[in-house]
C-alpha cells in the first residue's frame, strides 16, 4: 500500500475544449467558405438508437446544403455565434480558472475552398486576436488543425482525403497556421479522432459513398486514412521545424471495450475491436501499421497505394503526446442478439454494471482510467484527456441550472484520473468537453447539452444566446483553484 497521498502534478493543465464548427456560427461570414459541417441538417425526428449510423451524406444532400435557401435546418452555420462573442467567453473561462483551451480552427475561413491562391486575411486575423486573448488571460491555447470541418470544395472535387492533392492543401494550410501563430499556440493536435473516418467518413474527411467507384467504398476509406496519416506526419515535422519547443499530438476516440462474458469468442472479438481502436494511435506514434493490422486489410482485399516516401516519413515523425476522447465504454460480444446501446457514433453492447446517459452513453468512470494505464502503458508518452463529458438536458429555473449529474459525472472521473497518475500516468492535462454548451458533433442538438455554461438557444436556434453559470461552473472552479484536491 503506498503512504503517498494522491495529487495532481503542480504544473497540471486543467482546461476546457470546444470545436470551431459546433461554437462559431458566422459560418459565411468574413470571405469563410462552406465546410463539411455546414452542410450536415439537423435531423428532430431521429430515434436515439439509430443516431450512431445516420452520418452519411449524398450529392443530393450537399447539392440541398450549398443552395443556401434553409440556413435554420444546418444547426452547426449558426454554432452559439463563439465568432463574435468570443471575448464575453473567454472572460468566463477565466473566470473559471481554466489554464488551457481547445479550439480548432476552420481551415475555411483560411482557405475557404482548400486551394486557394492565398489565405484569406480575415480569417487568419480572427484566430491570432482569439489567442492573443487567451494569452491575457494566461490560457495556453491547444489547437486542432482538422476538427470535422474540412473544405466542402474539397469533398466534392476529390471526394475529400481519398485524393493525394488534399494531402498538400492541408500541409499548406498547417503551415500558415505555424508561421501566423509561432508565437501564440505551442500545442497542437492534427486530426481530432482520427478513428473516425471509419464511423463517419464525410465529416471527418469528406467522403461520399456515391462518388466511390462501385464496391471500392471501403478502400477509399483507408486510402483517405492513409493520406491523414501522411499529412499529420508532414505537419508534426512542419511544426517542429517553425515553432521550436512545439508540441504535437494524436487525438483517438478512446472506445475501450470490455468482453461481454468470459467466453473466449467474446474475449477474442473484444480483443480484435480493441487492436482496431489502437491502430490510428500505433500509426502514430510508433511509426508504422502494426502487422496485424496490415494482414487484416490484406485479407480484406483492401488495397492502399502508397508513394516511396509515406513510410520513411511516417516513421520519422512520429507525435510528442497522445491525447484522446474519453466519454463512455462498451462491451463485445458474438451474440447477434445481443443488447445493443449508442456510444460516440457507435452502437456497443450493452453493460449491464453500468448506467447510462438519456442518449444511451454508458457513463464507466473506472473505464477512464482503464485506459490511462493502456494508454500509458503501450506508448510511454504522455497522455492528454481533451475529451470528456456527458451531454445531458438542463432546466433553467430562476435563473439558475443545479447540474448535480454532470458534478457527479466529473466527479467520480476526476478520482479516476487521480488514481491513474497516482500509479504513474503520465498526464499532462484536461480539457472537460464542451465547457459551454455547443451544438452536438452527431446529433446536431443544442438541447444535448455539455458545458458549465448554459446558452440559452433552443434546437430550432431560438433564444437569446444569453450565457449563464451553471452549478457546475463553480464546482469545476474549486476543482481548478485547489488543483483537484477538493472534489466535494
Ligand atoms: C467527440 C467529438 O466525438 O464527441 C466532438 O470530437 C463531439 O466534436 C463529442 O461533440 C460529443 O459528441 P456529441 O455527438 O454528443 O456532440
Amino acid at each position: 500500500m503506498s503512504t503517498h497521498n494522491p495529487v495532481f502534478p503542480d504544473n497540471f493543465l486543467w482546461g476546457a475544449a470546444i470545436a470551431a464548427n459546433q461554437s462559431e456560427g458566422a459560418w459565411n461570414v468574413d470571405g469563410k467558405g462552406p465546410s463539411v459541417a455546414d452542410a450536415v441538417q439537423a435531423k428532430p425526428k431521429l430515434s436515439v438508437k439509430d443516431y450512431a449510423g445516420h452520418m452519411a451524406i449524398s450529392d443530393e444532400n450537399v447539392a440541398d446544403a450549398l443552395n443556401g435557401l434553409k440556413d435554420l435546418e444546418y444547426p452547426k452555420r449558426r454554432g452559439i455565434d463563439f465568432y463574435h462573442r468570443y471575448k464575453g467567453d473567454l472572460a468566463l473561462f477565466a473566470e473559471m480558472g481554466i489554464k488551457v483551451l481547445r479550439v480548432s480552427i476552420a481551415w475555411t475561413r483560411i482557405f475557404p475552398t482548400g486551394e486557394d491562391k492565398s489565405p484569406n486575411e480575415a480569417g487568419l486575423k480572427f484566430y491570432e486576436d482569439l489567442f492573443i486573448e487567451m494569452r491575457r488571460y494566461n490560457i495556453e491555447p491547444l489547437v486542432t488543425l482538422s476538427h470535422y470541418e474540412m473544405p466542402l470544395v474539397l469533398s466534392e472535387k476529390y471526394n475529400g482525403w481519398v485524393h493525394r492533392n488534399v494531402v498538400d492543401a492541408f500541409v499548406r494550410f498547417s503551415n500558415v497556421c505555424f508561421e501566423r501563430y509561432k508565437d501564440l499556440v505551442l500545442y497542437w493536435l492534427t486530426f481530432n479522432e482520427i478513428d473516425s473516418i471509419i464511423r463517419h467518413p464525410f465529416t471527418t474527411a469528406g467522403i461520399r459513398e456515391e462518388k466511390s467507384t462501385e464496391g471500392k467504398s471501403e478502400e477509399d476509406i483507408y486510402q483517405a486514412l492513409h493520406h491523414q496519416f501522411v499529412a499529420s506526419a508532414m505537419v508534426t515535422r512542419d511544426c517542429h521545424k517553425v515553432i521550436p519547443g512545439s508540441k504535437v499530438g494524436c487525438m483517438l476516440t478512446k472506445l475501450t471495450t470490455y468482453p461481454r462474458t468470459c467466453h473466449p469468442d467474446d474475449v477474442e472479438a473484444t480483443l480484435k475491436k480493441n487492436l482496431e481502436n489502437y491502430f490510428y494511435s500505433d500509426v502514430q506514434v510508433k511509426g508504422y501499421y502494426p502487422p496485424l493490422i496490415k494482414r487484416e486489410l490484406e485479407l480484406r482485399g483492401i488495397n492502399i497505394e502508397m508513394q516511396h516516401i509515406d513510410l520513411d516519413i511516417i516513421r520519422q515523425h512520429t507525435v510528442d503526446f497522445v491525447s484522446f476522447s474519453y466519454y463512455m465504454s462498451m462491451t463485445e460480444s458474438v451474440q447477434p442478439d445481443a443488447e445493443r446501446t449508442p456510444g460516440n457514433t457507435v452502437l456497443g453492447v450493452k453493460n449491464p454494471y453500468l448506467p447510462a446517459s438519456e442518449w444511451g452513453w454508458q457513463v464507466d468512470p473506472v473505464g477512464l482510467k482503464i485506459s490511462l494505464l493502456e494508454l500509458y502503458d503501450r506508448y510511454q508518452k504522455p497522455l492528454f484527456i481533451v475529451e470528456n463529458g456527458m451531454g445531458a438536458k438542463d432546466v433553467v429555473v430562476d435563473g439558475k441550472i443545479h447540474d448535480e449529474y454532470r458534478i457527479e459525472y466529473f466527479r467520480s472521473h476526476f478520482e479516476q484520473m487521480l488514481a491513474a497518475v497516482h500509479e504513474g500516468v503520465d498526464l499532462l492535462g484536461y480539457t472537460s468537453w464542451g465547457t459551454i454548451d455547443i451544438i452536438s458533433a452527431g446529433t446536431s442538438q443544442m438541447s444535448k447539452r455539455y458545458g458549465f455554461i448554459y446558452v440559452d438557444q433552443d434546437d430550432e436556434g431560438n433564444g437569446t444566446l444569453e450565457r449563464l453559470r451553471k452549478d457546475s461552473f463553480y464546482w469545476y472552479k474549486k476543482v481548478i483553484a485547489t488543483n483537484g484536491a477538493d472534489l466535494s
